[in-house]
């Protein structure tokens, strides 16, 4: 195994002793663009749009549906465009990610629209702009979705979010459809059944399908398999009571991806091929027709494109208990760029980007510049005992809820993130500068509110 091509994007390769993405040394880019830094490998990102694309026409082709970017894993501009030039489709699930993906002039009929709380003002622009499908998560939003139709003079396309019952396993922060979770209707509770029935109801809604996502970094099918199934049970059931089959059925995403060494990205064919033999079998066993199957990986498209770069600033030789030494490296950045550690225990590997050393590892933690002891990028790992400040680290596998999930903790400027591609490099979103933290602060004359 080659920890480098696994678990770094395509495009990357030590040369020279120094890490270069895209063609860019890294040395090169901290200069130009300064640290911490986003870089994003753009081929590597087209090229893994494609491979899911691919992979879903090839083993389900007249019946596949859409690929569903799951744009909440990474956004910007760009990134929503190359996504509509890929032809495929993006799934945004709050107001600000429908304008992002509306800014790219992003073709709303391939826009579907998330959200266990979907505002009004949300929901009325979505369907004010003609969005592909709006995604109903709520015995609430069946009303509202069906109210604001109406008002608009139209019949809007749902697909109904179904909660199968299936424990992924996964942290449980991003596993998602257990009994005991705030997303979609519940098939076992009965749930599932009066929301089919009463979307049916509504003039202004057409059910389009039926809608599932079990979590996020899964590694094993068989969540993915068995959440299948109950949908197309649950899609039979429909076919007998209404007389009419369900025209598509959307898995959701949540594709495992390598952060370190031994782990192994979902490979989009092996994914889909399993899914299209399961669905064929399925929907023959229950007298129905492959209804257009859709995806929606964030993960598995961003993640792996992106590699952090850190500048380092301090090493501090900590003695713990029994007397061995722990070195503490602290980079530029942390949490504010990075919360998945903190939040869910998730684990990430680095290396020394503007040189190699021969020198021998020492146990190191990896930490940010934050002020709490929490902030941690890589617990343990063992980095050459010579890297000193002005060293540059660089994580791989930062593409995905990284930039997306970014705060201004501590009153840090979110990083740039940049494209690099055959030795050249853009910004595709700029660093944040203290006018952007300032900007937002106010000094208003006191108004009375009653
Ligand atoms: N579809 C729906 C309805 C989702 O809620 C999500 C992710 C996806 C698709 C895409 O899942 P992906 O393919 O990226 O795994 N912040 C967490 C992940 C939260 C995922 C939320 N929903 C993390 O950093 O691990």
């Amino acid at each position: 195994m080659n920890f480098l091509s696994d678990v770094f994007s395509i495009n990357s390769a030590v040369v020279a002793g120094e890490l270069v993405i895209g063609g860019c040394k890294s040395t090169s880019l901290a200069k130009e663009f300064g640290t911490p830094l986003f870089v994003i490998d753009e081929g590597d990102f087209k090229s893994r749009i494609n491979g899911w694309k691919n992979a879903l026409d090839k083993n389900f082709g007249s019946s596949a549906g859409q690929v569903y970017y799951a744009s909440k894993s990474f956004l910007s501009v760009e990134v929503a465009k190359w996504i509509s030039d890929a032809g495929i489709g993006i799934d945004v699930c709050t107001g600000g990610e429908l304008a992002v993906a509306l800014a790219a002039k992003f073709p709303a009929d391939r826009i579907e629209v998330h959200g266990n709380n979907k505002s009004e003002a949300e929901i009325a622009k979505a369907i004010s702009v003609g969005v592909a499908k709006i995604v109903i998560d709520s015995m609430q939003e069946i009303e509202r979705v069906n109210r604001l139709a109406k008002a608009s003079g139209k019949v809007q396309k749902v697909l109904l979010r179904i909660t199968p019952g299936v424990e992924a396993h996964t942290h449980e922060a991003i596993s998602t459809a257990h009994e005991d979770v705030k997303f979609g209707f519940s098939i076992a509770s009965g749930s599932a059944w009066k929301a089919i029935s009463e979307v049916e109801a509504a003039a202004n809604l057409s059910l389009e399908g039926l809608h599932c996502h079990i979590g996020s970094q899964i590694f094993e099918n068989e969540g993915f398999i068995l959440a299948t199934s109950r949908l197309i049970e649950l899609a039979a059931k429909f076919r007998d009571q209404f007389k009419r089959e369900l025209s598509e059925l959307d898995v959701g995403g949540g594709y495992g991806i390598a952060y370190v060494d031994g782990e192994i990205t979902f490979d989009p064919d092996e994914a889909m091929s399993a899914l299209a033999d399961l669905v064929k079998s399925q929907c023959a066993k229950h007298s129905i027709n492959v209804p257009m199957i859709s995806i929606e990986p964030g993960r598995a498209i961003s993640g792996p494109t992106t590699t952090t770069l850190y500048e380092v600033g301090t090493t501090k030789d900590v003695v713990l208990d029994g007397g061995k030494t722990r070195r503490y490296i602290a980079v530029d950045g942390g949490m504010s760029d990075n919360v998945r550690p903190a939040l869910y225990g998730a684990e990430y590997s680095a290396i020394l980007a503007n040189r190699t050393s021969t020198i021998a590892p020492v146990d190191s933690r990896l930490v940010g510049k934050h002020c709490e002891s929490g902030d941690i990028i890589i617990r343990e790992i063992g980095l050459p005992a010579d890297i000193a400040p002005g060293d540059l680290i660089a994580i791989p596998a930062t593409g995905a809820y990284g930039r997306s999930m970014a705060s201004n903790y501590n009153h840090m400027l979110k990083p740039a993130v940049i494209a690099v591609a055959n030795g050249s490099a853009r910004v595709i979103l700029r660093r944040e500068i203290e006018a952007d933290l300032l900007a937002l602060d106010v000094v208003e004359a006191p108004r009375t509110i009653n």
